[in-house]
């Protein structure tokens, strides 16, 4: 690429050239890409930053947080809320909505985030992320904000990404024409376009699912994984490798790269739960990413997009990536 596209012009271009984005979201995108890069240097020192390590304290999914978790979360938060173009946030890290205090003026988006995910690999120097979805007031909701607004289905999202914290920090954005990655540029403190129009091959040789589960797995599962796992001998006629990296963001940037299907289904250990991951702040964003670069995602019977959300932080279980191979798992679940 020979004249480096930052990520304020490409947004710059949308709004002017493709008329696809509206200022307001154009500054909320961007607010969001300064938080990630804050966030970023707050990763990249580590121990020295005295960032590493639990908070001892848990969030509303009862789960133990870091001191990234936290530092994360307010970095969002104070990045997003005086800027005039947000309604209320909601994330992972906080039982309720923030709403935009009555001193700063309020805009029209709803932003939901996963502040730090992967956390279980944070002290072990693997990379993270921060995972974000952004959804529109509806018209004649009134005014005021409350959890309801929230509850909109994924195929209402009208921005969303990802920002990896790995050897290099990459930004990955759709708002519904495509996806776009942006790597950070230390140098130059911004972040700087390396692909456009990223394409999920149709068919894969790699899977991704955390193997411990194994004897927990419903049937259509465990039955594709087999089939897997027998290689060039079984069913598929091809040796299989497999990846897990325990960080959504990680796992679902390599297949953006290089294809592969992720999987973290319902199991039986908690059987009254969907699955492990959240809807609105992870499968959300990272289904639509995958759909955006030709691939699919489900909870092995359905869209995730058209999952019609009923709580902020309800769960799901998430097949996602190489279309073929999705809708393979998926008909294993209708079969049955
Ligand atoms: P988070 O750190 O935001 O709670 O998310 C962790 C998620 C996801 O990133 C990853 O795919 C999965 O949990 C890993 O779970 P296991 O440790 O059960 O493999
Ligand atoms: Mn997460
Ligand atoms: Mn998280």
């Amino acid at each position: 690429m020979s004249t480096k596209i930052s990520l304020s012009r490409y947004l710059v271009e949308q709004q002017r050239v493709d008329g696809l984005i509206p200022a307001q979201l154009r500054l909320l995108l961007e607010v969001v890409a300064r938080a990630c890069k804050s966030i970023s240097h707050a990763v990249n020192k580590g121990a020295l930053g005295g960032v590493l390590g639990s908070a001892e304290t848990e969030n509303v999914q009862g789960e133990v947080q870091k001191k990234l978790d936290i530092i994360a979360n307010e970095v969002l938060i104070e990045a997003n809320e005086w800027g005039g173009h947000l309604a209320a946030m909601a994330s992972e890290e906080m039982d309720g909505i923030y709403m935009v205090p009555n001193r700063y003026p309020q805009g029209e988006y709803l932003l939901l985030f996963d502040p730090l995910d992967g956390s279980s690999n944070i002290d072990v120097n693997v990379s993270i992320g921060t995972i974000f979805s952004v959804l529109k007031k509806s018209e004649g909701s009134g005014h005021g904000v409350s959890e309801q607004d929230f509850l909109q289905a994924g195929n209402r999202q009208v921005a969303a990404g990802y920002c990896i914290y790995g050897p290099q920090t990459t930004l990955v954005l759709t708002v519904g024409d495509g996806v776009a990655m942006f790597t950070l540029d230390r140098e130059q403190g911004s972040f700087v376009l390396v692909q456009e129009h990223v394409r999920v091959p149709a068919d894969t040789k790699e899977f991704a699912i955390n193997m411990s589960n194994m004897r927990h797995w419903a049937p259509p599962v465990r039955r594709y994984v087999d089939e897997c796992l027998a290689g060039k001998d079984g069913p598929r006629g091809k040796d299989f490798n497999m990846r897990w990296i325990a960080s959504m963001v990680a796992d679902v940037h390599r297949i953006l790269t290089r294809g592969g299907i992720f999987m973290y289904p319902w199991d039986q250990r908690e059987p009254n739960k969907p699955g492990k991951l959240r809807l609105m702040y992870e499968a959300n964003p990272m289904g639509w990413l995958v759909e955006q670069a030709g691939g699919a995602a489900t909870n092995g019977k359905q869209r995730i997009l058209d999952i019609q959300p009923t709580q902020l932080h309800e769960r799901v279980s998430v097949i996602l990536g190489s279309k073929n191979e999705v809708e393979r798992v998926t008909g294993y679940h209708t079969q049955t």
